[in-house]
């Protein structure tokens, strides 16, 4: 039987992940949202575009949440995006409205799903998933680190001129201004990074990494980044669906490991079909630890308006 993802929002994020999901033939896709027409529009266009790319997922767009019934994974990229000189944190109280509703309304016809949690605030958004669907910690996943380090090798690549396939890279802690990119742990064909880079270039790549969805929303002007956050959805639904147990950088449920607790913070996990299999604990320096406390930190402020 084949697998089935739901996309809850079917805006430019919601859309370009059904269009990844559908062309590697992940899984049958169904594109839900309030609005009416949309994702029947985007959902049939994108299915006739299936014989073409030879594949056999089938896309419905619907209003309707019983046609998402036991979707193995539900992902929600529901809610407003950023204007030019908002933060993602301006969001926060109109999303967690949209958040309650849509997760009571996705749970209740996929009971045993994974959620995979986009809209932003990221991290807040998805503590919100959590405690509203009381599911546990490894069915709620945040996806934000994939995207993160995706922009940072994408920039080592370019500035190194080699393949973007040699390179690796963690991004962790909140997805906002006071994200951590590691570069002790990112490498180019196993190379440390910080062997083939002078501190300061490093430094301005960091920098770029954490300034990287602002710069889209720069020049969109209307609107936020789709295409990396989107393919960074499909690489983790990818990783469940093929039970794959890939270690990728997502926001999850901290119950004590990396001394915080009770928060959604980004750290490296493996993904498999259960989820969150493991939450990988890496060592970092005093350093790297201080600049992780102070993006949970910015993740505990914003939880706290919404009381989750
Ligand atoms: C970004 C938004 C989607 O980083 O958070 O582009």
């Amino acid at each position: 039987m084949r697998k089935k993802v739901s996309i809850v929002g079917s805006g430019n994020v919601g859309a370009t992940a059904a269009h990844w999901i559908a062309s590697k033939e992940l899984a049958d896709v169904v594109l839900i949202d309030i609005i009416e027409g949309v994702p029947q529009g985007k959902g049939l266009d994108l299915l006739e575009a299936m014989p073409i790319e030879k594949r056999d997922s089938h896309v419905l767009g619907t209003n309707d949440y019983a046609d998402t019934a036991n979707s193995e994974i539900v992902v929600i990229t529901a809610g407003i995006p950023r204007k030019p000189g908002m933060s993602r944190d301006d969001l926060l109280n109109t999303n967690y409205k949209i958040m309650s509703d849509v997760v009571s309304k996705a749970i209740q016809h996929s009971p045993d799903c994974i959620l995979i949690v986009v809209s932003n605030p990221l991290d807040a958004m998805a503590q919100a998933a959590y405690k509203l669907s009381k599911f546990p910690r490894e069915r709620v996943i945040g996806m934000a680190g994939v995207l993160d380090s995706a922009r940072f090798r994408t920039f080592i690549a370019e500035e190194l001129n080699v393949s973007v396939e040699n390179v690796t890279a963690f991004v962790l802690g909140g997805h906002g201004d006071t994200m951590v990119p590691l570069t002790r742990y990112s490498t180019v064909a196993g190379i440390p990074v910080t062997e083939l880079m002078e501190p300061k270039r490093l430094e301005s790549l960091v920098q770029r990494t954490r300034d990287g969805g602002a710069e889209i929303v720069k020049y969109l002007k209307t609107g936020s980044a789709y295409y990396a956050p989107s393919a960074a959805v499909a690489e983790m639904v990818e990783a469940i669906l093929k039970d794959k147990k890939k270690i990728l950088p997502c926001a999850a449920y901290l119950d004590g490991e990396y001394g915080i607790k009770g928060l959604y913070v980004g750290v490296p996990v493996k993904l498999g079909a259960k989820g969150i299999e493991q939450i990988m604990e890496i060592k970092l320096t005093s350093e790297e630890k201080a600049a992780l406390n102070k993006s949970a930190d910015a993740v505990k402020e914003l939880v706290a308006v919404i009381g989750v």
